[in-house]
């Protein structure tokens, strides 16, 4: 077994970045990832210095099993934690998941305030602290680093909230969260919150703190920071702030706010702030979830400035209007890359440049369609390659494929697509119309690959500026409560409607055949 992350690890000016965008932040609706994408997500966080990657809830599912386990054998450097709820049989589900990590944690939690006692668990307060002893020395019979959760901890009564803060480090927790699962908490209160208890449990020197908030009022990072403020030296947070209902804490504002702001929370963490860009549109990418424009740190608009008198003084001195630089947070300047006559060599020098590191094959797929894009897109910017690129990752594993399609649109209708796709090494051809180009692609989708899956979302917005930009079409599918979505571009927006819904199907065929043997909720 290996040290875990302890007190000794969070100091007292450094805190731990604990990442959950894999396990919470996957439970939002629709943004769920294959396999592969979650060990893309796994590994940039590792290199991009996150101290533990939650990487899963191994019981919710097989898939989630094999998920956690394979990040545990590919992570080198942070811990991977796998959640599990207070019983037997979730606790060693997780501790199989996690065993070949270089550093394993179980993450088990139990609810503790009133209501979710009495309503959701159903159980007396004292049972639930039993379990609360049990879970934890359950879970050091597989690692040395565990972690327990008060689940809803902001609105659990302070004198039972100690008693089980203290019979979990009794029975061996390391680590002792308390999530504001809800998103109620203020950050004088949170702060106050971690004062009274790590004064008033006789063993919280034991234990590292953690945070973890919820944004339902918006105060999610605010609350993170108050929460250090008061003790904590572990953060859990999401990339884009993805999770539950409105979210976590985003972990690159946490980051930035350290930071920028290291007067006010003199706390070093771990990570490489100049890769939080390339992180956020990864996530962004495969979990198909935009992110806002005006998103602080990684928004589109972050860096812009638009009034002439913010440009005047940004041209006499940055520091006017800009309190950390774009390449701090790893944006690069828009740029025109190249053209249809650049080789091979500048395109792989480039996309290293942009953070991606693809292997032979892919990177021979990426290239082709780099230079089909040159013939047919006159500026090819930093953009449009991610997009291509992201693309191709996505799309690689994919069991059905666009071929060929042909679309009549147009006033005069009925429209009509034509369309061929690879299912799985056959090509099938179809012919089909629709309401609508859009429409009409879809039907012939659904003719060649029948699925009962409803359409939830279709968005299309442009990659760049200009008529000839390549169309991001995002596609949110759902079957039997099971939301997906994805994304594709392509300068024919039809072209990247029929990939894009192709995604979500893949994807949707994916999740059929690991299947979720039980229904679960954690925050
Ligand atoms: O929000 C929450 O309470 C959670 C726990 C499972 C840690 O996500
Ligand atoms: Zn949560």
């Amino acid at each position: 077994m290996t040290a875990p992350q302890t007190a000794g690890d969070a100091t007292q000016d450094r805190v731990l970045i604990f990442d959950t965008t894999l396990r919470d932040g996957e439970q939002s609706p629709g943004a769920s990832m294959t396999l592969e994408e979650k060990l893309q997500v796994a590994v940039l966080l590792d290199d991009m210095g996150v101290d533990i990657i939650e990487a899963g809830f191994p019981i919710a599912s097989n898939g989630d099993f094999e998920a956690v386990s394979e990040i545990a054998k590919r992570v080198k450097r942070a811990t991977v934690a796998g959640l599990a709820r207070a019983g037997q049989k979730d606790v060693d589900r997780a501790g199989e998941a996690v065993k070949h990590a270089v550093k394993p944690r179980i993450h088990t939690f139990i609810s503790t305030s009133p209501v979710h006692m009495k309503y959701k668990l159903q159980m007396e307060p004292e049972r639930v602290l039993e379990m609360v002893t049990a879970s934890v020395t359950r879970a050091r019979n597989w690692v040395d680093d565990v972690e327990w959760s008060a689940e809803d901890g902001t609105r659990t009564e302070i004198d039972f909230l100690c008693r089980c803060v203290e019979a979990a480090i009794r029975a061996g927790a390391t680590t002792i969260n308390i999530p504001d699962t809800v998103g109620y908490t203020t950050p004088e209160e949170y702060a106050a919150l971690f004062r009274t208890v790590r004064a008033r449990v006789p063993n919280a020197d034991k234990a590292v703190f953690s945070v973890h908030c919820h944004n339902d009022l918006g105060m999610a990072v605010a609350n993170t920071l108050a929460g250090v403020q008061g003790g904590a030296r572990q953060i859990e947070c999401t990339i884009n702030g993805i999770g539950e209902r409105a979210g976590n804490a985003a972990l690159e504002e946490v980051v930035m706010a350290l930071k920028t702001r290291s007067d006010a929370y003199p706390y070093a963490c771990g990570v490489d702030s100049r890769m939080l860009t390339r992180a956020s549109k990864l996530v962004a990418a495969v979990t198909s979830f935009p992110v806002q424009y005006n998103k602080a740190i990684v928004g589109r608009n972050a860096f812009a400035h638009e009034s002439g008198i913010h440009q005047d003084g940004m041209l006499k001195n940055t520091e006017t209007y800009e309190i950390m630089t774009p390449e701090s947070v790893g944006v690069s300047k828009t740029s025109l890359v190249m053209g249809k006559h650049s080789g091979r060599h500048a395109f792989r020098e480039k996309l290293k440049e942009l953070g991606y590191d693809l292997g032979e094959n892919a990177f021979e797929d990426a290239f082709k369609r780099f230079k089909d894009l040159a013939d047919r897109k006159k500026h090819v910017y930093d953009e449009d390659l991610e997009a291509l690129v992201d693309d191709e990752i996505l799309t690689a594993h994919d069991r059905i494929k666009v071929v060929a399609l042909t679309v009549i649109a147009g006033t005069q209708g009925p429209q009509l697509a034509t369309l061929t796709l690879d299912v799985e090494g056959t090509h099938k051809t179809v012919q089909a119309s629709g309401n609508g180009p859009v429409d009409a692609c879809f039907n012939a989708i659904k003719a060649l690959a029948p699925h009962e899956a409803r359409l939830e979302l279709y968005q299309v917005h442009a990659v760049t500026e200009g008529t000839d930009a390549q169309a991001e079409v995002s596609v949110r599918l759902s079957e039997d409560g099971k939301s997906v979505t994805a994304k594709a571009a392509d300068p024919d927006t039809l072209v990247a409607s029929a990939r894009a819904y192709l995604g979500a199907l893949n994807k949707l065929m994916t999740k059929r055949l690991r299947g979720k043997p039980e229904a679960l909720q954690a925050g």
